[in-house]
């Protein structure tokens, strides 16, 4: 198997498909995971992330995240890394009466679903975290959203497929697929084309960027979002994901506190702005006040992969060539779901139920 992209997708189809037995090449445009996948925040939220509208993303969500304990605890074993998995749970915050209105309808929309959200006064949601703002509209607690450190995943996630026996090669752009039912082959920027059983295009962003796959390259385009990292240091220590309405912010367990993030249509444009960076700061002061005493460490704009309906597409897309890409905010979290089912279909020949809503083909008329 020859896997195009080796972000969290690509690394986890890797990792699943050497533990199945198969033989696993990784080819990755730049350094393995430094990219999209370096520049989220590692939130597995979809009570948190996921709207009303998107309600199979929110299926496969929460199938994702009942897998994601063991899928931490066994890729742990697999590497000898941690992955800082944390089951502390998200606090959804209202700033204001129309934030708060906005908050219950969501709230109602996860009660409906079964989910153990629980509704919370501003003193109460402080008793669970005291570092919020005390004069809130409202807030929920959500237990069942959890988060991992995404940078520590993608490194356990290069070393589990070393230890099992995969290569793993840098800054080797793949330009072009060629396609065949059993011998497909990608074609390499320096020209060398290497053959292969089965192509998995998992390139994220970059996957339109292929050739060969008529009539049309994937659909997805780059939403970019612009981020911080900020020290936590004493007294200050959050301990819980917190979200409000313009921004969110997640500690890690080695201090780096991620806030995030802007959601702007830019193409590839990574600059960080002065004005990204001042309504993030805003929005997140506004719901966490003690952040303005911490020094920033890093800012950046990663690259989410987005389709036309933010949902993925998983699934056949040619002969001999199969796709995990699109991923848009949810990468992190719908990595065990989208690798164990994609290594059931390409290893198996199984068709997992659980993809049907997130086939290709759903884009070509
Ligand atoms: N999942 C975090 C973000 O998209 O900003």
């Amino acid at each position: 198997m020859l896997i195009v992209g080796g972000g969290v997708i690509g690394l986890s189809i890797a990792w699943k498909a050497l533990d199945a037995g198969q033989q696993v090449l990784v080819f990755d445009r730049g350094e393995p995971g430094r990219g999209t996948s370096w520049d989220a925040a590692g939130m597995l939220a979809p009570a948190a992330e996921i709207g009303f509208e998107e309600l199979d993303v929110y299926a496969l969500g929460r199938e994702s995240l009942s897998r994601w304990r063991s899928f931490a605890a066994d890729l742990e074993a697999a590497s000898g890394r941690p992955v800082d998995y944390r089951d502390d749970g998200t606090l959804l915050v209202a700033d204001d009466r129309d934030a708060a209105e906005a908050l219950r309808r969501h709230y109602e929309f996860q009660r409906s679903h079964g989910v153990p959200v629980e509704w919370l006064r501003a003193g109460e949601a402080q008793d669970i975290e005291p570092f919020l703002a005390p004069r809130l509209a409202g807030a929920v607690y959500s237990p069942e959203d959890h988060q991992v450190d995404n940078r520590k995943l993608v490194e356990a996630l290069r070393a589990a497929v070393i230890k099992l026996g995969g290569q793993i090669h840098s800054n080797e752009a793949v330009q072009a697929v060629h396609t065949h039912p059993s011998r497909p082959a990608v074609v390499l920027a320096s020209g060398e084309t290497v053959e292969t059983d089965q192509v998995v295009l998992s390139a994220g962003v970059w996957s339109t960027g292929v050739d060969g796959l008529e009539p049309a390259p994937l659909p997805i385009r780059p939403v970019k979002g612009q981020m911080m990292q900020l020290q936590m240091e004493r007294p200050f220590g959050l301990k819980h994901v917190v979200r409000g309405p313009g921004a969110y912010l997640a500690p890690k367990s080695d201090g780096r506190l991620v806030v995030g993030a802007t959601t702007e249509e830019m193409g590839f444009d990574q600059r960080v702005t002065a004005g990204g960076l001042y309504g993030l700061l805003e929005h997140a002061w506004e719901i966490v006040p003690g952040i303005l005493e911490l020094e920033v460490e890093s800012t950046w704009a990663g690259l989410r992969p987005a389709s036309q309906d933010h949902a993925p597409l998983i699934g056949p897309i040619a002969p001999g060539v199969y796709t995990a890409t699109g991923h848009y905010r949810h990468g992190i979290l719908l990595a065990p779901v989208t690798a164990e089912e994609a290594v059931t279909e390409l290893v198996r020949g199984e068709p997992s139920g659980h993809l049907e809503a997130f086939r290709p083909g759903r884009f070509v008329r």
